[in-house]
């Protein structure tokens, strides 16, 4: 496919998708033509919820939104890039631990793709301490998650209490 730089990947694990991550799309929806939100299907890390849920989840978030597409990937991300014609990758950054870690991985990724750009976004300064791995242990122990996911992802959350929904309750 040809490349476009008006397309933004925007990948993650969405384990789950935060209003972080919200704030950061919509964000990215206003800088690029087409946004693609590309869930990690081949992650090492043990989810929370399957990527079939996660990607329920983000669907169901921007249903309606002709702009932001909803998909998942395996492999490397440069690679799946390529296929999808985009030379931007768009990451978040909260603060010195994130720039650390995604300036590594931006560095690495222009080093197997020396055409493929990462672009840095900082959240609202109100979602500056939301984190995936925070709502999972809020979620887990029962705690309060208004203001912290979307209703979609609230949802889900709380059937997943019942373990049948989450792989761990
Ligand atoms: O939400 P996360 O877990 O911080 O997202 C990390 C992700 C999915 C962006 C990253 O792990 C990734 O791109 N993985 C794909 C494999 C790959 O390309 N690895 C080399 C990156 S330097």
């Amino acid at each position: 496919m040809a490349q476009d730089s008006r397309v933004a990947i925007f990948p993650g694990s969405f384990d789950p998708l935060t209003n972080g991550h919200l704030d950061l799309i919509e964000r990215s929806a206003r800088l690029f033509d087409r946004v693609i939100v590309a869930v990690l299907t081949n992650s090492s890390k043990q989810p929370l919820f399957p990527v079939k849920a996660r990607l329920a989840m983000l669907c169901e978030v921007f249903k309606g939104r002709a702009t932001i597409e909803v998909d998942a990937f395996r492999g490397l991300l440069v690679d799946y890039a390529r296929t999808k014609g985009a030379r931007v990758v768009v990451r978040g950054i909260r603060g010195v631990t994130d720039f650390e870690s995604e300036t590594q991985m931006a560095l690495m990724n222009r080093r197997l793709d020396a055409d493929l750009e990462t672009v840095f976004l900082a959240p609202s300064a109100s979602n500056v301490y939301i984190s995936s791995r925070l709502v999972r242990e809020i979620a887990t122990l029962g705690g309060s998650l208004d203001g912290l996911v979307p209703p979609a992802v609230a949802k889900r959350l709380a059937a997943g209490r019942q373990p049948s929904t989450l792989r761990r309750a």
